[in-house]
């Protein structure tokens, strides 16, 4: 069973994980049974091809690295150029939309759109973009499951590290009563070289020297990116749906060097927390500094590393760390999506 996929934008996730599909194609085909076509990449800014037999995935990297386009593409005689996002996804023959687009966190789109368009049109989404799973996870969901399709979202939260799929499938049986986390790599990766003697401003240029920060990193080192993240995360994991705006939300901005350093002395580290608890049926979340105890799991993990703990009623607390960013990282939790997808595909014979 071969999966036909469709890129909505195509930037560095996106091209990360056709790499992906390139490099492992045998070895996911003997491991996984996964097999996979891209048929289609529509980009607002490189363009748009589609060729319903496949695209040829290194002719098409090379293309858009070359010229910037993957109009510059030249496939069979099936080609087709120019067709927009909306109509990629209503009319190539693609059983999944890969969504990768630039999506403005406020509002959700063009993501959102995009989901709910391939839903309507029977086809499954894996995404990156956090709005769909914040702004819109019941209508979004339930869409999908009315029309028997896929919706996969693992890197939403903590990019290629499992957040998402690990507590709700690994851990199932558990009652998560509470998760901590460190949820954004950019704000740990300044404070844990403000330990060092960095000032903020330096740090923060490194890190988006590093390409940890959003294209704007207001999001970043306010929490706005964390509280996203938070709302996910209750949304999925608690399975209480909550509003962005339900988190209580305090960046980094105003901690000090001298805050960051005074800390150290006393065996504490100033930490950005995620804290999302069940409380009777709701949940309460926040995302703000905290000062912890350097003996608490959280307080070890530096640089642009991100943690969760989870604090389970049968297996006690369980802490999960790893990326949190990076475009190979991002790009193999599509990959997690997609086996997912085909998984399910075999069992259901959607
Ligand atoms: N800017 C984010 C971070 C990237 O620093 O964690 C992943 O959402």
């Amino acid at each position: 069973m071969t999966t036909n996929i469709a890129f909505i934008g195509f930037g560095g996730v996106g091209q990360a994980l056709a790499e992906i599909l390139a490099e492992k194609k045998e070895s996911l085909l003997e491991s996984y049974g996964f097999d996979s076509k891209i048929v289609a990449v529509a980009d607002v800014m490189k363009g748009s091809v589609y060729d319903p037999e496949g695209l040829h995935v290194n002719d098409l990297l090379e293309a858009v690295r070359d010229t910037g386009s993957v109009e510059a593409y030249e496939g069979s005689s099936n080609l087709i150029k120019g067709l927009s996002s909306i109509d990629t996804i209503t009319n190539s023959n693609a059983d999944v939309i890969v969504e990768v687009t630039f999506t403005d966190v406020n509002t959700g789109e063009p993501a959102i759109t995009h989901c709910r368009t391939a839903f309507e049109h029977h086809k499954s989404v894996v995404t990156t973009n956090k709005g769909p799973v914040a702004l819109a996870y019941r209508e979004l969901a339930e869409l999908a499951a009315n029309n028997d399709v896929f919706f996969g979202f693992e890197g939403t939260v903590m990019s290629g590290t499992p957040a998402l799929r690990m507590p709700i499938e690994t851990l199932a049986g558990n009652k998560i009563t509470e998760i901590r986390g460190i949820l954004n790599g950019t704000t740990n990766y300044i404070l844990s070289e403000m330990e060092k003697g960095q000032s903020y401003e330096g740090a923060l240029s490194k890190a988006q020297e590093l390409g940890y920060a959003e294209a704007d990193p207001t999001s970043d080192v306010e929490g706005y990116d964390a509280r996203y993240k938070a709302a996910i995360l209750s949304n999925y994991i608690m399975g209480v749906e909550i509003s962005h705006t339900d988190v209580y939300c305090e960046g980094i901005t105003h901690i000090t060097k001298n805050q960051v350093q005074s800390a150290l002395k006393e065996n504490k580290k100033w930490k950005l927390l995620a804290r999302i608890k069940q409380e009777n049926g709701t949940v309460v979340a926040s995302v703000q500094p905290e000062c912890i105890d350097a003996t608490d799991p959280l307080a070890s993990v530096t640089g642009a590393t991100n943690a969760i703990l989870y604090e389970c009623d049968l297996s006690g607390p369980i802490l999960l760390t790893g990326a949190g960013a990076g475009l190979k990282e991002t790009g193999f939790s599509l990959l997690i999506d997609l086996i997912h997808y085909q998984k399910q595909k075999k069992l259901t014979k959607i």
